[in-house]
Parts: structure tokens; sequence; C-alpha cells
């Protein structure tokens, strides 16, 4: 585990939108005790299970939050991408880590030990607030998920995630088209939503062949983001 120059922490911790909140003087405490480690693609972080004292930081790369069943089946929970935390259940209950995380791409992390955590948050109420919120966000998207699986059947399911995906990452052309580059492969994509690549890979391409999307190297241009939305919407089996 390599050490972060001192210069870079406290940059580093001020750009992460969690610890952007806290009050200064705390925010650079924590600095101080930043250690930084690096994962080659695939590398497992920690497995379900695990006894877990740190929090993560995100700070390059991306993280795949997921459960996998004694089969070997996967339910992604997440893919979390730079200036994200997780771990901090652990961190919180002293109970094993609730999911697996897994290096998705080359990744860099940031820990910052229990030790070191509790104190803040026994001293900051913004630093409590803080972390209710990111766990109530969690909460709620969590509840989504369950009901998408539970609820909705798999085109709206996946108009969702597309919508979603294309919130956070997709470009809008003049023409009105969203340009959503896609780090995810269809079996992603399904483990997400809990389908398979099979029906995920056959939707996109009745999609497609509908003129509401066109698929591209890489990218998924959504051409009709109103009659996703409305799929998206009209939703149970
Ligand atoms: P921890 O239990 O320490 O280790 C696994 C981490 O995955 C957990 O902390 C959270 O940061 C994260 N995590 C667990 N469940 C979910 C979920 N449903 N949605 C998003 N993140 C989760």
């Amino acid at each position: 585990m390599a050490t972060v120059p001192p210069a870079e922490r406290r940059r580093l911790l001020s750009e992460t939108p969690f610890f952007a909140a806290f009050p200064e003087a705390q925010r650079d405490a924590l600095a101080g005790r930043l250690a930084e480690r690096s994962h080659a693609d695939g590398d497992t972080i920690f497995l379900r299970g695990d006894e877990g004292t740190s929090l993560m930081i995100v700070a390059s790369g991306r993280v795949a939050l997921r459960l996998t069943s004694p089969q070997g089946r996967e339910i992604l929970l997440a893919i979390l991408e730079p200036g994200e935390i997780f771990g901090e259940m652990s961190l919180l209950d002293g109970r094993g880590r609730s999911a697996d995380a897994v290096a998705f791409g080359p990744c860099r992390l940031l820990s910052l030990e229990r030790r070191d955590v509790l104190p803040v948050l026994r001293e900051s109420p913004e630093a409590c607030i803080r972390l209710l919120d990111l766990l109530t966000n969690r909460l709620r998207r969590t509840s989504d998920q369950l009901e998408g699986v539970a609820l909705l059947n798999l085109p709206s399911r996946l108009a969702r995630l597309l919508l979603t995906l294309s919130e956070a990452h997709g470009a809008r052309s003049p023409r009105g088209e969203v340009l959503l580059p896609l780090a995810l492969s269809q079996r992603d994509l399904g483990q997400l939503i809990g389908a398979s690549r099979e029906k995920v890979n056959l939707q996109l391409g009745r999609w497609a062949a509908e003129g509401l999307l066109r698929r591209e190297e890489g990218a998924v241009v959504i051409c009709e983001t109103e009659a996703l939305a409305d799929i998206a919407d009209a939703g149970t089996p």
C-alpha cells in the first residue's frame, strides 16, 4: 500500500463529493491518513464476509459491487465511478463485508481506516448527515432495482437502465439523439437488471429494428428518448 504525497491528499479529498461537504478541519485531518493502492482489471478487492475496517474511495477507474450465489450466479449491485466511496457498511457496523468488490478495469483506490473515520463522525454532525445521505441514496437505488426485478417486465427494466445511464454519461446531439458510451457489456447490463445477456441482446435488436436506437461500436445512440421513457413507465408484465 503506497502513501499519497501530502500535497495531493488534501486535493483528492476535497474533490471527492462525499468528503467535499465535510468541515475543512476534519477533511484535512483525514487527508493525512489516506493510503493508496492500485488494482488490475478483475482483481478481487474484497469478498462478501471478509473482515473490513476500511472505507475506500475510487480515485480512478471503476469498481463493481456484486453478490455471488454458491452456484456462481451474480447480481451486480452497482458500478462505482471515480469520486464514489464504498466499504462504509463494515466500517460502521463492524460486521463482514456485505458484497464482493471487484476492479472493473484497472483502478486506483484510496482508503481510510475505521480508527481515523469514527472520531470524525463523533465530532461532526455535518459528516454524519453526509453519510446518511449516501446511505439513503443507496437504499433508494436498491429499492428501485428490487421493484424492477420483481414488478417490471424486461423492456421497462432495460429502458430504465439506459435512461439512467444516459443521465449520468450520455451526450445529447443537436438532433436530440443521445450518445451513450457503453463500457458495460450486454452481460453486465443483464446483471444490473436481472436478465440474461441473450435477452438484453434480443431487446436491443428489437429497438434497433424499430428505430428507437442504433448500436455502434462501444456505444448506443438513443434516437427516441421519449419513446424509451414511455416504455420505462409502462411497465408491469
Ligand atoms: P461493505 O459492506 O463494507 O462492503 C461492501 C460494500 O458494498 C458496502 O460496504 C457498501 O459500500 C456497498 N454496498 C452494499 N450493498 C449495496 C447496495 N445495495 N447498493 C450499493 N452499494 C452497496
